[in-house]
């Protein structure tokens, strides 16, 4: 140790160093204990993470198999026990748009995913007035699945079989055939032809309908 310029040979910035150029001396001020903590230990964390992110096979780890999970335990909570191939044809629609417990899933689909176009009570923002008689696509009620699922892609319509279930397009189709009828707050001005009525809604039954 050299001299101290009348500092002392050690205090609470650490002990000088023993090395001088031009008079200047240098304190020895290792990082403190926390920083090396964090430092190393994000390093580890980082090896740890990046093992368990990509190379494990334990899915439970990766966020898209924890959201398809939650999504499979959310659609047995909202459909239960029904088929999950259930076809889309009328009865099976009609069977549908009788339950209230299925109509009140269709009205959160719909307010979820198509309010934003067709508006909260089906009258029509940029996408079609749904409470008219009139349809561009559709013809008879089994068209609503279909024009559901493939969208009108160049229209600005959607195709919704990759992001919603199979099931929740089914009440989905059944809840918009639900809405011809209704009473919107502003309508947009009708579009396409004027198709005939829908079968009756008929009683509502737990089970649906048989071939289904
Ligand atoms: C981004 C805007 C947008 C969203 C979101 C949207 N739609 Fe549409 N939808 C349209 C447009 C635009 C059309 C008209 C297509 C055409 O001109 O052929 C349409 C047409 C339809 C039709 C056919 C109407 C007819 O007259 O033939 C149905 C049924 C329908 N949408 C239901 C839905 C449902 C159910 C959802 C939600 C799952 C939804 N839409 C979400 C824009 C949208």
């Amino acid at each position: 140790m050299g001299d101290t310029n009348g500092l002392p040979e050690r205090d609470r910035y650490g002990s000088l160093l023993d090395h001088e150029y031009d008079g200047i001396r240098e304190y020895d001020n290792p990082t403190p204990g926390w920083w090396h903590f964090l430092f190393i230990g994000s390093i580890v964390f980082s090896v740890i993470y990046a093992g368990m992110m990509h190379l494990s096979t334990e899915s439970k780890w990766f966020p898209i198999d924890r959201w398809t999970k939650a999504k499979i335990e959310y659609d047995r909570l909202l459909f239960g026990d029904l088929p999950e191939n259930m076809e889309a044809n009328e009865a099976n629609l009609l069977w549908f748009m009788a339950s209230d417990g299925f109509m009140s899933v269709g009205a959160g689909v719909f307010a979820t995913n198509c309010a934003q176009c067709h508006a909260g009570d089906g009258g029509g923002i940029n996408g079609p007035n749904l409470t008219d008689d009139h349809y561009i696509n559709v013809k008879q009620l089994a068209d609503f699945y279909d024009v559901v699922s493939d969208g009108v892609v160049v229209k600005g319509m959607p195709a919704w079989d990759k992001r919603l279930s199979h099931n929740e397009r089914l009440v989905v189709a059944a809840y918009v055939a639900t809405l011809r009828g209704t009473t919107p707050a502003a309508g947009e001005a009708p579009k396409g032809d004027e198709i005939a009525a829908f079968p009756d809604v008929p009683e509502e039954t737990d089970e649906p309908p048989a071939g289904g």
